[in-house]
C-alpha cells in the first residue's frame, strides 16, 4: 500500500527522527524537519505542560516560513509522541492541543487506545503505533492505528528483542500500511536496508543525541561519538521495562552494569519528574553508535545519511 499523502514525495530519504525523552525540542525538531526528513518530540519534553502551546506554534510557524522561502524543497512533516500509559496524567491535554494545532503525524507509545486514534483522525492526522512484536502490532491496527514502528532489539530507550528480520517479516505477512522500522540504524545503507526488509523507512534515535540541535549534555554526546555496541546495556531497573543505555552513564551513577537487580513493572513512570531525573544520568543509546564519528549538525547528517542512502543503492544496482 502506499504512504499516506502526508509521507509521500515529503521526505528526502524514507526516515523519522525518533522522539527522544528530554533531548528533541524545537530547535531539532525543526532542523530534521528542515533536512528533509520526519522530525517528532515526546509531548512529555515540554514541561511545564503550559509549554507545548507554545512549541507547536513555534514549530509550525519555523515550517511554514521555511516552505515559503523554499517552495522547492519544502518541510518534512512533524510528528508528536504521545505516552499512552497510566502515569501520564497530561495525555487528554496533550492530545486536545495536538488536534487544536492539526499536528500530521503523532506517534504513540506503550498503550494502543481507540479514542486516541479517534482524536487525530477527527482532523485528518495519522497515527504510528510502536510495537516490540507481532502481537502488539495486530492489537495496534484493531484500535485503528495507521501504520506501525516495529522496534527491535538494539534500539535505544525502550526496546525489544526480536531480530529486526524476523520482526518485519513476520509483521508484513497481514499488514501492507505504513511500516517503519527501529533500532540500531545510523547509516544511510542501514535506512536501505529497513526498506529491502519490507519497511517503508527507518526511525532513528541515538544518532540524532550527537547532534548541535539536540538537548542533551556535552559529556552525553561524547559518549554516543565514543561508543560502540559493546557499550550498551539492556536493563530493566531504569523504568520498569527493558531498554538500552551507555554502559559508562551506569557506571558513573556508581552502579555495576554487570549485576544490575532486575526493575519493579508496577513502578513504571514515564515522563514524571522522577523518570526526567533517571534519564538525565542515566543515558538511553541504541547499539548503532558505532556509526557516529562527530557531533554534527542536523542538516550534515542527513546529509551523510543521503549520500550514504544514494551510494549504497548505486553499488547494489551496479552488482
Ligand atoms: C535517549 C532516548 C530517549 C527516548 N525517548 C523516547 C520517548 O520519549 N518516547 C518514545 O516513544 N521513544 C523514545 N525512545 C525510543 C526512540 O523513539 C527509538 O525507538 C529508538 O531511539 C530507535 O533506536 P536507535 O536509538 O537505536 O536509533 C528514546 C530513545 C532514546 C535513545
Amino acid at each position: 500500500m502506499a504512504l499516506p499523502e502526508v509521507l509521500r514525495n515529503r521526505l528526502r530519504i524514507p526516515a523519522i527522527a525518533a522522539p527522544l525523552f528530554i533531548i528533541s525540542h524545537p530547535p531539532l525538531v525543526i532542523a530534521q524537519a528542515k533536512a528533509g526528513i520526519v522530525g517528532s518530540f515526546p509531548a512529555l519534553n515540554a514541561r511545564p505542560a503550559e509549554q507545548l502551546e507554545d512549541w507547536l506554534s513555534e514549530i509550525g510557524e519555523a515550517l511554514a516560513a521555511h516552505d515559503r522561502s523554499h517552495p522547492e524543497r519544502p518541510a518534512a512533516p512533524f510528528a508528536v509522541n504521545q505516552i499512552v500509559h497510566k502515569s501520564n496524567t497530561r495525555l487528554e491535554a496533550d492530545l486536545a492541543l495536538c488536534v487544536k494545532h492539526q499536528v500530521p503525524l503523532v506517534i504513540t507509545s506503550l498503550g494502543a487506545v481507540a479514542e486516541v486514534n479517534d482524536a487525530v483522525h477527527s482532523y485528518g492526522g495519522i497515527v504510528l503505533h510502536d510495537v516490540i512484536n507481532d502481537r502488539f502490532a495486530h492489537k495496534a491496527i484493531e484500535k485503528g492505528a495507521d501504520g506501525l514502528v516495529a522496534v527491535a532489539a538494539g534500539a535505544g530507550g525502550h526496546a525489544g528483542t526480536l531480530s529486526p528480520f524476523a520482526l518485519v517479516g513476520e509483521i508484513r505477512r497481514w499488514f501492507d500500511g505504513p511500516l517503519f522500522l527501529s533500532g540500531a540504524i545510523a547509516s544511510g545503507d542501514a535506512i536501505l536496508s529497513a526498506q529491502a526488509m519490507g519497511a517503508d523507512g527507518a526511525y532513528i534515535g541515538s544518532a540524532f543525541i550527537a547532534t548541535e540541535e539536540a538537548r542533551a549534555s556535552e559529556a552525553y554526546k561524547a559518549g554516543i561519538v565514543a561508543g560502540h555496541a559493546a557499550d550498551i546495556v539492556y536493563t530493566s531497573l531504569f523504568t520498569g521495562v527493558h531498554g538500552n543505555y551507555l554502559r559508562a552513564s551506569i557506571e558513573a551513577a556508581g552502579l555495576d552494569p554487570d549485576a544490575l537487580p532486575t526493575g519493579d513493572p508496577k513502578t513504571m513512570n514515564f515522563g514524571g519528574d522522577s523518570a526526567a531525573k533517571a534519564w538525565r544520568d542515566i543515558w538511553g543509546s541504541g547499539q548503532g553508535i558505532g556509526a557516529v564519528d562527530a557531533v554534527l549538525p542536523v542538516a550534515a547528517l542527513v546529509e551523510r545519511f543521503a549520500t550514504e542512502y544514494a551510494a549504497a543503492r548505486a553499488r547494489l544496482c551496479a552488482g
